[in-house]
């Protein structure tokens, strides 16, 4: 169904990779068109609770958009590969009602640390480089760059890495905070599935409620503190409420996923 991506599902964790590796799995439109019904389709689905993202092959997570693709863009279809990318794939991210972990096998660069940050957690492989090269290229990054890394790492930070178009190790990116773990290329997988599963053990519906919460916060003109009282409300609406206080209750574990 997919030309660029391969998709498996495991015990309602499902991995996305993105299978451009002769390009470093470069962003070309198709790619993110594809990326963009895949996401779509796994935020439908009942029987998913989370989605792993990655890259095929050991050397590239994302080498960034398709630079081939765009080398005569004019001033308007420059806008609109931003704005069309944005809405149709990393906003949609984002805002999914599944965590999506970045699973980050190698390089993470321009659009490709882009759609990592769109990603609710990253892990990432000792060996992994991070960067958003743009201007180095004549650009800035487009897919939403300069707002998660200042978001996720600080603005000080986020200037010295776009200014200086340069990379960053797995470790530096996780001692800045921009990635949540780093583990040895062979515990990638294994790494990533644990925290899928921890994420599973709990309500699903509640955590959707969290992403609405915690995305308010970083949303202009939305007042983050009212949308959780209203998303922190509605919980006690939910069949996952009755499940996790009853089980509570009974000193049981609780049975959220069937
Ligand atoms: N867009 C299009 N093609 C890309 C690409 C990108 N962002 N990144 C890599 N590729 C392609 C290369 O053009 C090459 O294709 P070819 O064999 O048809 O010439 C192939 O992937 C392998 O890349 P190559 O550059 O030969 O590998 P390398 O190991 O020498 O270098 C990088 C790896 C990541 C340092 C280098 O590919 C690079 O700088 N890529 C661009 C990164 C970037 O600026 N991203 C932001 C884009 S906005």
């Amino acid at each position: 169904m997919y030309q660029h991506l391969l998709i498996t599902s495991e015990n309602g964790i499902q991995t996305i990779t993105i299978n451009r590796p002769a390009q470093l799995n470069a962003l070309n439109k198709e790619t993110i068109s594809e990326l963009s019904m895949a996401f779509r389709v796994a935020d439908e689905d009942q029987a998913i609770g989370v989605i792993l993202l990655t890259g095929q092959g050991e050397k590239s997570f994302v080498a960034g958009a398709d630079i081939k693709e765009f080398v005569s863009f004019s001033i308007a279809q420059g806008g609109e590969l931003a704005y069309s990318g944005q809405e149709s794939l990393f906003n949609l991210i984002e805002n999914l009602s599944k965590p999506v972990i970045a699973v980050i096998n190698g390089y993470a660069l321009g659009g490709g640390l882009e759609l990592a940050m769109a990603c609710h957690l990253r892990v990432a492989a000792t060996g992994a480089l991070f960067g958003l090269p743009e201007v180095s290229l004549g650009l800035i990054p487009g897919y939403g760059g300069t707002q998660r890394l200042a978001q996720l790492v600080g603005k000080g930070r986020a200037n010295e890495l776009i200014f200086t178009a340069g990379m960053i190790s797995a470790e530096e990116a996780w001692r800045i905070g921009l990635v949540n773990h780093i583990v040895a290329p062979e515990d990638l997988l294994n790494k990533s599935h644990d925290l899928a599963k921890k994420i599973m053990k709990n309500s699903g519906s509640a955590i959707a409620s969290a992403i609405i919460a915690i995305n308010a916060g970083f949303t202009t003109g939305v007042n983050g503190y009212e949308i959780e009282i209203e998303a922190f409300g509605k919980c006690f609406g939910t069949q996952d409420f009755k499940i996790g206080t009853s089980a509570f209750i009974a000193k049981e574990k609780p049975g959220f996923r069937k």
